[in-house]
């Protein structure tokens, strides 16, 4: 990767760090279990791709760059809230997370569930109260984030996981991870894209959903393929819950070839913004040639 992209990807996540830092709630200060439950869950973790793609697509739609730390944090948040909740025993059940023991086995379940609950509502209390951007940005931004969240994005998305099991289409395939990961990430180019006051250009939502999927399809390769120090989390988790992936329906070469054509899809889309898309689609390239 260039020198340039590698000094951005570093601006921006110890940006977003010391934003989310300020946010969240002293461990000092009452209840201190739950305050020290969000921040172990979010702080000093996590390769901050959807921060990084809120401040990115920002920048290259000509945001300033402290109009892109609201919407940068609060989707990290919802991100780490979805975290903590996905790795429950009555979810995915998985111990470790971000290379350490997953909040539910630091704090215990009902801390967890809690503390994820708390992170979801500080992500839209911070674009609500972010006083650097209009109040229709403001808004704006609650209902990308909003829908991109819920039912009819990740926490829907999640819910067919849930219900998958080994013998899915591929179609119902594509629908679960764009879903359950893609909203999000797409959610996170939409929010760069508003801070700038710009309608959404159709070839950046076309790039935050190709990029979405790829970035499932090459977290489904990880589960299969990955080092579980380097990935840090349990590996061969999807084969053992029995659920159909990218790689168990098309193979690890079938899968692979997918993400690369869903990254040329993104350059594709990236385009229009001739040398302003270059650090996106640095990322897009990471999204898919990822060791973890
Ligand atoms: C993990 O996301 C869960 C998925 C949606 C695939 P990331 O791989 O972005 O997790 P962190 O934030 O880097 O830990
Ligand atoms: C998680 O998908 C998607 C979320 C909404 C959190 P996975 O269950 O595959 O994510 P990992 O592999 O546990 O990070
Ligand atoms: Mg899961
Ligand atoms: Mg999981
Ligand atoms: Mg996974």
């Amino acid at each position: 990767m260039d020198h340039i992209s590698e000094a951005a990807l570093k601006r921006y996540r110890d940006r977003v760090e010391a934003v989310l830092n300020g946010l969240l709630p002293p461990a000092g200060e009452s209840p201190g279990e739950l305050h020290s439950a969000m921040r172990y869950a979010t702080l000093d973790g996590g390769k901050r791709l959807r921060a990084c793609l809120v401040y990115g697509t920002g920048e290259a739609m000509g945001a300033p760059l402290d109009a892109l730390d609201a919407p940068a944090a609060a989707v990290e948040l919802i991100h780490a809230y979805s975290l903590i909740h996905d790795d429950l025993p009555c979810m995915d059940d998985d111990d470790f997370r971000r290379g350490k023991p997953s909040c539910h086995k630091a704090f215990g379940e009902a801390m967890a569930l809690l503390a994820g609950d708390a992170l979801q509502t500080a992500a839209f209390a911070t674009l609500a109260g972010a006083a650097n951007l209009g109040a229709q940005t403001r808004v704006d931004m609650v209902a990308a984030l909003a829908r991109a969240s819920g039912a009819y994005g990740m926490v829907g998305g999640q819910v067919l996981d849930l219900m998958a099991g080994l013998d899915a289409s591929l179609d119902e395939l594509e629908i679960r991870h764009r879903r359950k990961t893609g909203a999000l990430i797409h959610a996170a180019v939409r929010l760069g894209s508003l801070a700038a006051q710009a309608d959404v250009p159709a070839a950046l939502d076309d790039y935050g959903m190709a990029l979405g999927l790829a970035f499932q399809i090459a977290d489904d390769l990880l589960d299969v393929e990955g080092e579980a120090v380097v990935v840090g989390k349990t590996v061969g988790a999807d084969a053992a819950a029995g659920k159909a992936t990218f790689p168990s329906l098309l193979g690890i070469s079938g899968a692979r070839q997918l993400a690369q054509n869903l990254y040329q899809q993104c350059l594709t889309s990236l385009q229009f913004l001739g040398d302003d898309g270059r650090f996106l689609a640095v990322i897009a390239h990471r999204a898919v040639e990822r060791d973890h």
